[in-house]
């Protein structure tokens, strides 16, 4: 499918600057999408990577309402810390961009007004819930009631977030103002709204997901049911955080552009903007929203695939010349394990038991963190945080598995062959056939991140690891070095050639330990930008020469302690992990 396309255009979905990101968001929309790119980047290929915060909204109007501050504080204080988060992990954004950014308006607007243009935007009456004592409408969130399908007491405006269920706010039963000190009970009122008709692109989203068989089950099943019902969806809020709706109309004055109408725009501002940053001009980022040649691939929670495997989509048909995802990868969830009952449940804030990013960094390694989430990353199926898997995984699999081989084959080498990788002497079929087999293992752990089967991925680089260390063993250097010396130094080449392949191979999935090894090996790994380079990922292929110099080594991964997890579980338990 990709070998038509010059460049790859990569987003992660924006999160919202209204909360700390959690491990479960990482395991999403974030790490898939790093360490693709980081691989692609590593082939030479042109990629631009894109995310940064979605700043608008009613939950952030809500909570500047909550702590009596503004929202521009409540974005400001979660846009910085997210980013710091994200860099933490080790993300390689190109650009980690805001929707508050001035540019973003006029994006927006201009999508808005392509598509007005075009007849696919309606203006229509709706019932809405209106405060007397706020003297306001009460969009999403700020109304409260009880959910007309299931009967859940705590429902939002016009969805529950329970049962899932949407409905129109009048059919919301029992409802009640939910601002800080209004509670009073609403009545319905008539306000004036922009609707965009989706049902306008119905035929040309069929056809479009006709044409990706390729995609993850999950995702053209939940987008194949949405265009089979399309109709027009409102657009627009009584709210004044937002972008303006480009609409000469006093109507329009006191609304905004609803958020999940802006948020993908956001992924075109930040492009825009990178450009410019860059010096690269106004212009930059048009090749790669607006090029045929150009593959465009959206990593995303699964919550997500409506507005990126349709509504965005349908946003981007009715404008002029843009190019659409070739590749929309949604995670399912990450849930986390119950210690007490072995259970695993949705991580919720009032259950407290979700784990916040900047948390568990200030805790754990980045290469552990990144290891484990990719170890069991929800492809196609929830997955669970659970501590002693995390701990069992790590230890048993990236320390004693990958870690051990190369520290072993280094420091024997090292002290054995002056700090060199040593000269071979004559090969056996073992040496050759594991010298064989690195590129074919290299090729495997490539096609699978071709594939965007991550978890299998890894498996095949730690299996590089596993056949390695069985070598190691057959082969017994601490033994041959006090009879065969040249023995010796043929299986510790064969090792260093194995080191060196590792160190490729991890370096999309743990690209802090990939540099620390490769400081050690001497070798280069460097970040092509994106207008690529040299493909390095096959360059790797090749053998060190005998003579290269080796600098000391140190241990890569570190073991995690028991006692140490045990603790932070508990923490976790209480609440704390936020
Ligand atoms: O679900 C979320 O966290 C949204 N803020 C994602 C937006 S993705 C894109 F559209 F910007
Ligand atoms: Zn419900």
């Amino acid at each position: 499918m990709s070998t038509k396309f010059e460049r790859t255009l990569v987003t992660s979905a924006l999160p919202y600057a209204n909360g700390h990101i959690h491990l479960g968001h990482l395991a999403g929309a974030y790490l898939p999408a790093d360490i693709y790119v980081r691989y692609k980047r590593l082939r030479g290929k042109k990629v631009l990577y894109i995310c940064g915060s979605d700043e608008y909204g009613v939950p952030i109007t809500l909570t500047a309402l909550k702590e009596g501050i503004s929202p521009q504080d409540v974005i400001d204080r979660y846009h910085a810390a997210n980013a710091e988060s994200f860099a933490r992990f080790g993300m390689s954004f190109d650009v980690y961009g805001r929707t508050s950014w001035p540019l973003h308006v006029d994006t927006t607007q201009a999508f808005f007004q392509a598509l007005g243009q075009g007849g696919h935007i309606d203006q229509q009456e709706m019932e809405l819930w209106h405060s007397e004592a706020s003297d306001r409408f009460l969009p999403d969130r700020y109304v409260k009631g009880t959910c007309p399908k299931c009967g859940y007491a705590d429902a939002n405006g016009d969805e529950c977030e329970n049962c899932g269920a949407q409905y129109a706010a009048h059919e919301l039963i029992d409802p009640r103002a939910n601002i800080p000190g209004d509670s009073s009970t609403p009545a319905l009122r008539k306000s004036a709204h922009w609707f965009l008709r989706l049902q306008d692109f119905t035929d040309r989203l069929r056809a479009w997901l006709d044409g990706h068989p390729e995609w993850r089950a999950n995702v053209k099943g939940i987008a194949g049911g949405w265009v089979s019902e399309l109709h027009a969806r409102c657009i627009t809020r009584d709210t004044d955080w937002g972008v303006p709706i480009p609409i000469d109309d006093p109507i329009a004055q006191g609304k905004r552009i609803y958020v999940w109408f802006d948020a993908p725009i956001g992924y075109v501002t930040n492009t825009r903007q990178w450009g410019i940053d860059k010096g690269l001009g106004d212009d930059a980022w048009q090749p790669w929203w607006k090029d045929n040649a150009t593959r465009l691939i959206h990593f995303i929670g699964k919550d997500n695939v409506p507005f990126h495997a349709v509504i965005f989509p349908a946003m981007l048909m009715g404008q002029d010349g843009y190019i659409l995802p070739d590749q929309v990868v949604g995670n399912e969830y990450l849930n986390v394990v119950n210690r007490e009952t072995g259970v695993a449940e949705k991580g919720s804030k009032s259950k407290g038991n979700m784990i916040s990013v900047r948390w568990f960094l200030e805790r754990f390694s980045q290469d552990a963190a990144r290891y484990y989430l990719a170890a069991i990353m929800p492809e196609s199926r929830d997955a669970a945080f659970d501590w002693d898997e995390f701990r069992n995984r790590y230890n048993g699999e990236l320390c004693d598995v990958v870690g051990n081989f190369v520290h072993r084959s280094l420091t024997m080498t090292v002290k054995n062959f002056d700090g060199k990788v040593p000269e071979p002497g004559a090969l056996d079929a073992d040496d050759q056939a594991l010298l064989d087999s690195l590129p074919v293992q290299l090729d495997g752990v490539a096609e699978a991140l071709e594939e965007f089967r991550f978890r299998l991925s890894l498996e095949r680089f730690i299996e590089i690891g596993r056949k390695a260390n069985q070598y190691f063993d057959a082969k017994a250097p601490w033994t041959t070095r006090k009879t065969d010396l040249v023995r010796t130094a043929t299986t510790l080449y064969v090792c260093c050639q194995v080191v060196r392949t590792l160190c490729t191979a991890m370096a999309p999935f743990l690209p802090a330990g990939a540099e620390k090894l490769a400081g050690i090996l001497n070798i280069a790994l460097p970040n092509n930008g994106p207008d690529g380079g040299d493909d390095i990922w096959t360059a790797a292929k090749a053998l060190l020469s005998a003579g290269a110099p080796l600098n000391t080594p140190e241990v890569l991964f570190p073991k995690l302690d028991p006692d140490y997890i045990a603790a932070l579980a508990e923490e976790h338990r209480a609440g704390k992990a936020h």
